[in-house]
């Protein structure tokens, strides 16, 4: 079986993605999951949540998409080099701000493919998906931590999904994204991958009672749908998380007796019920 390719998105910062990212792949790993993280994001926010120095590797994610687009042969060389292990036992590609050349590199791509008369056989919003292809035979989960700047590179991400994961601060659910995320979710499947599913809105820094979950969810299934799925558990606001990257560690080995792990593993039993 493949892996099974999570995209963890929103175009507003701060929601929660990155600790989401982490925090959800070393739930599944702890579960047994082989987990490979690709860092998407030229800030290397989770990069250095792992504990590595994102501008002191020249081996990242936009290394992998320059070298698929103007020198795929290279390809066997660089993305073995490319991976590396973490303490914890999950995989990483990490990501420095490099990654925005290579968005750019993406951006010209798509501008020759304007002029050109005939399609191009790999287009660059499905750059990704030919680089991850090759690396899914040694893993159950690849989870994609983006960012926000290069629109491009959140396409690429989605196009090479099989679920989106949707991080909201729960007391902004109105104004947190959702439509921004839904509407490129949308165009991506119509265009480059049928097979995207939205999975659910996970609502983070939570600090309400629980009860007061029910009625976001009610109000995300009012603005949004019934079809859209909330996650069961939303994570809890607490210092423990934010104290995490720092210590270069996930919940669970930094603090396993935090609400927040509880909620992190009970995400990722969703994630591996999802069909
Ligand atoms: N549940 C939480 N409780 C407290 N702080 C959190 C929680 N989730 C994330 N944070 C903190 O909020 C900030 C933004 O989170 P992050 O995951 O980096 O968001 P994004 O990747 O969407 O920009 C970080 O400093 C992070 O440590
Ligand atoms: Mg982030």
């Amino acid at each position: 079986m493949p892996a099974k390719m999570i995209s963890v998105t929103n175009q507003k910062g701060g929601v929660g993605k990155t600790t989401t990212s982490l925090n959800l792949g070393a739930a599944l790993s702890a579960a047994g999951k082989r987990v490979l993280l690709i860092d998407a994001d030229p800030q290397g926010n989770l990069t250095a949540a792992l504990g590595f120095t994102p501008a002191e590797h020249q081996d990242t994610l936009a290394k992998l998409i320059l070298t698929a687009v103007d020198s795929p042969e290279d390809m066997e060389i660089y993305l073995p080099r490319t991976v590396l292990r973490t303490e914890s036992g999950m995989d990483l590609i990490p990501a420095n701000k490099r990654l925005s050349d290579a968005a750019a590199r993406l951006q010209v791509m798509r501008m020759s493919q304007y002029n050109a008369v005939k399609e191009a056989e790999r287009p660059c919003e499905k750059v990704l998906d030919g680089i991850v292809r090759q690396l899914s035979k040694s893993y159950d989960y690849i989870v994609i931590d983006c960012g926000l700047k290069h629109e491009l590179l959140t396409v690429n991400a989605l196009s090479a999904s099989d679920y989106c994961i949707i991080p909201v601060q729960a007391h902004f659910l109105a104004s947190e994204g959702i439509p921004e995320v839904l509407e490129m979710a949308r165009a991506v499947q119509e265009r480059f991958n049928r097979n995207l599913k939205i999975a659910g809105i996970l609502l983070t820094m939570y600090q309400s009672r629980p009860q007061l979950c029910q009625s976001v969810r009610a109000s995300v299934r009012e603005i949004y749908g019934t079809d859209l799925h909330v996650f069961e558990r939303p994570i809890e606001y607490t210092i423990k998380i934010a104290e995490c990257p720092a210590a270069g560690k996930s919940i669970f080995d930094y603090a396993p007796k935090n609400p927040a792990a509880e909620s992190y593993r009970n995400l990722a039993l969703e994630v591996m019920q999802l069909a």
